[in-house]
C-alpha cells in the first residue's frame, strides 16, 4: 500500500497517541525569542514542540502553545508538547523536577522523557518509577527516553515498568546512522526521534550532500529532513528564521528516490555534532 500524505504527517506511538512526524526544537534559541519562534512554528504548521527542563525555556514554550491554541481556537490536544527530566535522581528530586516542569509549562505534558542516561542505573530506574506516577495522575500522557543506548533500554525493560518508553530521542543524521539502536527501537515499537537532523547546522555545506541535493533539485536542509522521514524517524529541527521554519515543513510532497536515499544512508562516518558528547555509551 502506498503512503498517503496523512500517513506521512503522523506516526502512532505504542500507547496509541498520534505523533506529528516532525518536531520543532528549542534547545539553543535565545530565551527572549523563544515565545515568538514557537508561535511562528505553530503558525507554519508544526504541531510538536520539544523543550526540556535543562533548556530553561519551558515557561515561554508552554505559554506560546496555550496562547496559540486560545487565539486560533485549536484544542490543546492537537499539539504534542514534550519536555525532559534534566537529571535522573532519587524520588524526591525527580518529583520536584516534574512538578517544576508542569508549573513552568502551565499545562499537561504529552511526552516526558529522561534527557540522558548519565546518572547511572539506580537513578534511571528510580526516576522512571516516579515518572509513571505522574501518568497515573493524568499530568503526563506518555514517557520516553533520550540518548539511551541498547544497554540502557534493556535495563529499563528488565525492570518490568508499568509504562514502556514510546520514543527514544537520539542524535541521528546521515553522518551518524546508529543502526544498532534504531533496530532495537523498531523491534520494540519505540519511535526514534532524530535530534540534530541538520547536523546542528555544521555540515549543511558538505560537498557530498550539496551534490546529492542539487541532483534532485532541493536544498540540503530539506534533503536531510526528508531522508529522516523516509528512514522512519521523527526529526526534531531547530530554526530561528520564520521563512526557513516554513521551508522545513515543505517535505511531505517530495520523495527521494530509493537509490539516492541509499546513497545518503551510505555517508555514515559515526560523526557527532559534539565529538565529546555520546551519552548512549555511558554506564
Ligand atoms: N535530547 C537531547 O539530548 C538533545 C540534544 C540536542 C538537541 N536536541 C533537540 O533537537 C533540536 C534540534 O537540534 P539542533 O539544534 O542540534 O540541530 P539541527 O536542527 O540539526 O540544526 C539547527 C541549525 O540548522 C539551521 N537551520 C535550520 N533550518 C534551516 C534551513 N531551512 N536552512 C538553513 N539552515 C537551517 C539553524 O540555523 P539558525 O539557528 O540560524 O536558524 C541551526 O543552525 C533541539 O532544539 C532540541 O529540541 C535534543
Amino acid at each position: 500500500m502506498s503512503e498517503t500524505k496523512e500517513d506521512l504527517k503522523y506516526i502512532q506511538l505504542s500507547n496509541g497517541l498520534p505523533l506529528p512526524r516532525i518536531g520543532f526544537g528549542v534547545f539553543q534559541l535565545k530565551y527572549a525569542d523563544c515565545y515568538d519562534l514557537v508561535t511562528a512554528a505553530l503558525d507554519a504548521g508544526f504541531r510538536h514542540i520539544d523543550t526540556s527542563e535543562v533548556f530553561g525555556n519551558e515557561d515561554v514554550c508552554g505559554k506560546a502553545v496555550i496562547d496559540w491554541c486560545d487565539r486560533n481556537r485549536v484544542p490543546r490536544t492537537d499539539i504534542i508538547l514534550s519536555t525532559k527530566l534534566a537529571n535522573c535522581s532519587d524520588y524526591t528530586a525527580t518529583r520536584a523536577s516534574i512538578r517544576s516542569s508542569l508549573h513552568h509549562l502551565g499545562t499537561y505534558i504529552d511526552i516526558f522523557s529522561i534527557f540522558s542516561p548519565a546518572a547511572g542505573s539506580k537513578a534511571r530506574i528510580e526516576s522512571w518509577g516516579v515518572m509513571e506516577e505522574f501518568i497515573e495522575r493524568g499530568d503526563i500522557r506518555c514517557l520516553g527516553v533520550c540518548n539511551y543506548g541498547i544497554k540502557h533500554l534493556e535495563e529499563l525493560y528488565a525492570s518490568k515498568p508499568k509504562h514502556l518508553p514510546v520514543i527514544n530521542q537520539i542524535e541521528l543524521h546521515p553522518f551518524l546512522a546508529r543502526d544498532d539502536i534504531v533496530n532495537w527501537c523498531k523491534e520494540h515499537n519505540i519511535v526514534v526521534e532524530a535530534y540534530s537532523p541538520l547536523t546542528h547546522g555544521i555540515r549543511l555545506q558538505d560537498p557530498k550532500l550539496v551534490e546529492i541535493a542539487n541532483s534532485i533539485g532541493i536544498d540540503v536542509p530539506r534533503l536531510l529532513l526528508r531522508w529522516s522521514l523516509q528512514k522512519g524517524y521523527v526529526p526534531i529541527v531547530q530554526c530561528t528564521n520564520p521563512d526557513q521554519i516554513r521551508d522545513n515543513l515543505d517535505i511531505f510532497s517530495l520523495r527521494i528516490p530509493k537509490d539516492i536515499e541509499d546513497k545518503i544512508t551510505s555517508l555514515d562516518e559515526h560523526w557527532h555534532a559534539d565529538s565529546s558528547y555520546d551519552p548512549t555509551i555511558c554506564e
